[in-house]
């Protein structure tokens, strides 16, 4: 249980959500009623989280670890607000998206308000390679939505351009948030990369079982609408998967859905995907990154944060929201 987990980490935990409030504020009251909109709602915080037991597991959760904590929870929340406008999505966290209540227009540019002012943060924390990580690691997630937008409608995507893409728009904040805690932590280039691959390998298993839950998930415990991936086009693992293995009329009905960016056909491509073997096959790959991830702990002291950020990855691929 999550609950459990940040049972390790109670007390900075609160601290962080206490800064992520704290810093939502703004003159300017749009800014504050989108940005409490979508803070207020909850998420699960497992960025935050990751900075606190990769913290923790490297000697202590010091004030700035809060800090840096707050400033990934904010650029996950910046994507998310952006995410929602280009992905047309809306449902999240169990109510309606923050472009399907306020408009587009400003949730772009609140989005870029939280960007912004998890910089603002980072630069308070006067880390000159933290920074340099988390500048690449905000730029690489912007290539990998623009990646995505590519790729969508395209029958042809490769399991290979998949991976790409959930590396860049996902994993690569997972693996920042344990590498720059390690990075703050003063801990060796070694157990930096170590930290960092840790994150990468949980970030992209964690995406699939997303993609997985966009067929297969309760929009009652996802808080997100079902299909929506569909509907955008998304060549994700399930649909490649079909158009891969599938009998002839299965890949045609999931090629034909994809290229037509509808989720029309959505009732007859949950069954395609069932029926192949490929939600299967989705999470059989989720595990397996799940168990890189583990593998890529196994230098870390022993420790019950480490413990927790074990559970943490069993979780990733163990979840129904
Ligand atoms: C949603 O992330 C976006 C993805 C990378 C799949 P989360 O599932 O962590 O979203 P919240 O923060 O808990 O709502
Ligand atoms: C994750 O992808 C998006 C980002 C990392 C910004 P999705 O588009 O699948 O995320 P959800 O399903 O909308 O949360
Ligand atoms: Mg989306
Ligand atoms: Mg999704």
């Amino acid at each position: 249980m999550i609950e459990d987990i940040r049972q390790h980490v109670a007390e900075a935990f609160n601290q962080v959500n206490n800064l992520i409030v704290e810093h939502l504020r703004s003159d300017v009251d749009m800014v504050e009623s989108i940005g409490h909109y979508i803070v207020d709602a909850g998420g699960k915080r497992l960025r935050p989280l990751l900075v606190l037991l990769t913290a923790q597991a490297l000697g202590k959760v010091s004030d700035e670890q809060c800090k840096f904590a707050a400033v990934v929870e904010f650029i996950h929340t910046a994507t998310l607000l952006h995410d929602d406008v280009v992905d047309l999505s809306a449902l999240r966290r169990g109510r309606p998206t923050a472009n399907a209540q306020f408009g587009n227009a400003p949730s772009v540019l609140v989005g870029d308000f939280i960007y912004t002012r998890a910089f603002q943060l980072m630069v308070q924390l006067d880390n000159m390679a933290l920074l340099s990580h988390m500048a690449d690691t905000t730029n690489t997630i912007a290539e990998g939505e623009v990646l995505q937008l590519v790729r969508a409608g395209d029958a042809a995507s490769t399991e290979a351009q998949y991976l790409a893409v959930i590396e860049r728009k996902t994993a690569a904040l997972f693996a920042a948030a344990c590498k720059g805690a390690a990075i703050l932590a003063g801990a060796q280039a070694r157990q930096q990369e170590q930290l960092y691959q840790f994150g990468m390998n949980l970030g992209i298993a964690f995406q699939m079982i997303d993609d997985v839950l966009d067929y297969t998930g309760d929009p009652a415990v996802t808080g997100k609408h079902i299909g929506d991936d569909l509907n955008e086009g998304k060549p994700t693992l399930p649909l490649i998967h079909v158009m891969r293995e599938g009998s002839a009329e299965h890949s045609a009905l999931v090629r034909n859905a994809l290229e037509h960016k509808s989720s029309d056909a959505l009732a007859d491509v949950i069954t395609a995907v069932a029926q192949s073997g490929s939600i299967d096959y989705t999470r059989q790959q989720a595990e397996a990154f799940k168990r890189a991830a583990l593998n890529a702990l196994t230098t870390l002291k022993e420790s019950p944060s480490k413990d927790a950020l074990k559970q943490l990855a069993e979780l990733s691929t163990q979840r129904a929201h």
